[in-house]
C-alpha cells in the first residue's frame, strides 16, 4: 500500500474580528481627517478674513458742489445700507474733508468715544465733541477727554470730478 502524497490547500486568509474592526476604525479616521480640514479652515477663517475691495461701501460727492480747501469742511455722504444682498434704504454719514496739495484727506466725523458727531472749530484749529468734551487736533489725534483713539482716516480719491470715500464697516 503506497502512501498518497499530501497536498496542502491554501485557504484565503480569514480576517479576524480584530482586523475587521481595525479596518473600520482606520476608514473612520481617514474620513474624519478629511472632514476636519474644511472644518478647521472654516473656524479659523475670521482670523484671516479681509473685506474684498469691491465690497467696501463707497460714497460719492460731486466736488463742484463741495469745493475743498486746506481747511476741514463738513460733508454729509449718502451711503446705500446693505445687509448681505438686500439694499434697504440709505444712511447718512458725516465726514470732514480737505484738499492738501494734490491729496484729498477725509476724517470720520464720528467720535471714537461713544459715537457723537464732532464739530470742527476753525478758530481753535481742533475738533470738539460736545457729548463729553473730547478734543482732537487737526490731524484727528486725541488731545483731551475720553476718546480712546484718533478719528478714523477714510481712504478717499478724486474720480471724474467726484470725491469717492471708502467707508469700511464700523468706521463711519
Ligand atoms: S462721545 Fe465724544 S467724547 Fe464722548
Amino acid at each position: 500500500m503506497s502512501a498518497e502524497p499530501t497536498r496542502t490547500v491554501e485557504l484565503p486568509p480569514n480576517p479576524s474580528r480584530r482586523q475587521l474592526l481595525a479596518a473600520i476604525f482606520g476608514l473612520w479616521g481617514v474620513a474624519g481627517a478629511g472632514l476636519a480640514v474644511p472644518l478647521v479652515r472654516y473656524l479659523l477663517a475670521p482670523l484671516t478674513m479681509t473685506t474684498p475691495v469691491s465690497e467696501i461701501p463707497t460714497a460719492q460727492l460731486d466736488l463742484a458742489t463741495a469745493a475743498l480747501t486746506e481747511r476741514w469742511k463738513p460733508l454729509t455722504l449718502e451711503v446705500a445700507h446693505r445687509d448681505a444682498w438686500l439694499e434697504s434704504g440709505k444712511r447718512l454719514v458725516s465726514v470732514y474733508a480737505r484738499q492738501m496739495g494734490p491729496d484729498v484727506q477725509v476724517l470720520s466725523g464720528t467720535c471714537t468715544h461713544l459715537g457723537c458727531h464732532v464739530n470742527w472749530e476753525d478758530a481753535k484749529n481742533k475738533f470738539h465733541c460736545p457729548c463729553h468734551a473730547g478734543e482732537y487736533d487737526a490731524e484727528g489725534k486725541v488731545l483731551a477727554g475720553p476718546p480712546p483713539k484718533p478719528l478714523a482716516k477714510l481712504p478717499a480719491r478724486i474720480e471724474a470730478g467726484n470725491l469717492v470715500v471708502e467707508l469700511p464697516v464700523g468706521v463711519a
